[in-house]
């Protein structure tokens, strides 16, 4: 089990969720949720980051996680600027820290980094003396990810304490899970990850930070009648993972299952989908019990929220 305890959080950086206190987490959605009106366009800000840069780093692919760190950049009156892999001299072989005190060199004021390896923004924290956020690093932390997940979940909810949360599929290669099990456990919610016991290893029962607790299971259906919300994961390809004929029939969260959650019981997904393998399209786009582009939205909140805490 890959740990890189942050111990505590030093404000210096967003490398994970793991470290972080109630008080740190609660703190930051509560500024998100301050943002929303602004993120809504129903009101205006004082942009406090206004002269400011945010280099955003993407070794690896990304949409949602990309876009929505610029659109809180320039909400906040930051500027950004924008590095891919491809069609940058990382693809001449110039290392991601040549690259990222290159980008620091030209006077930004954060990096935001996502790489498909695991530690590379610790590394480049290591390497800077600007702040760092982690913008999903291999298998291990998407923590603003995580925070949306936590907002979107309190929001409907109310609060964490004694919830339920399934999180499904490919927990193994997914740093969304982690995020959020680290987040919903420290605020006290309990977390059910579902899957094939090869994407869901049972030390992650040891994975708790705080007062809720992590339990290992295979049989979806068996917790359908007894969560508030389930967060249906990604087959994650690109990291090697492979699913057998069976997997839609015993984890897809299907049209049938959906009918069997408690009424109020509501479904997540980070995105990108793969439609018609782990969740079906009338699901994902069901007025009542998804909330997939509320994630999105609330994805712009928290990025304001920690660009704004990290960066003044
Ligand atoms: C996730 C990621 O990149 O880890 N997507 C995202 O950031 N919204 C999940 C995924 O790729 O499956």
């Amino acid at each position: 089990m890959l740990r890189m305890s942050q111990e505590r959080w030093d404000r210096r950086h967003l490398l994970g969720l793991d470290g972080l206190s109630a008080n740190d987490l609660v703190d930051l959605l509560d500024a998100a949720e301050q943002y929303l009106p602004v993120v809504r366009g129903e009101s205006r800000l004082e942009p406090p980051l206004a002269g400011r840069i945010i280099g955003n780093l993407f070794f690896e692919d990304s949409t949602r996680t990309r876009c929505s760190f610029t659109v809180a950049a320039q909400r906040l009156g930051a500027l950004h600027v924008d590095l891919t892999a491809s069609g940058s001299s990382v693809s001449k072989g110039e290392s991601l820290i040549d690259t990222s005190r290159t980008i620091e060199a030209m006077g930004t004021s954060a990096l935001v980094v996502r790489a498909s390896q695991s530690g590379t923004p610790a590394m480049v924290a290591r390497a800077v003396s600007i702040p760092v956020i982690n913008a999903g690093d291999g298998r291990h932390e998407h923590p603003t990810q995580g925070l949306l997940d936590l907002l979107t979940i309190r929001q409907r909810l109310g609060g964490f304490e004694g919830r339920r949360v399934a999180i499904v599929g490919d927990i193994a290669a997914s740093r969304v899970a982690r995020s959020a099990m680290h987040g919903l456990t420290t605020l006290g919610a309990s977390v059910d990850l579902i899957g094939p016991p090869a994407m869901v290893p049972r030390s992650f029962e040891s994975v708790v930070g705080g007062p809720g607790r992590v339990a290992v299971g295979d049989d979806l259906d068996a917790v359908l009648g007894e969560i508030d919300a389930v967060m249906m994961l990604r087959v994650q390809f690109e990291r090697g993972s492979d699913v057998g004929l069976d997997y839609r029939e015993r984890y897809a969260l299907t049209v049938d299952r959906t009918a069997r959650l408690r009424p109020g019981a509501f479904v997540m997904h980070p995105g990108p989908m793969n439609r018609g393998l782990e969740i079906d399209a009338e699901v994902a786009d069901d007025p009542e019990r998804s909330v997939i582009r509320q994630q999105v939205t609330n994805g712009v909140a928290v990025r304001m929220a920690v660009l704004r805490a990290l960066v003044l």
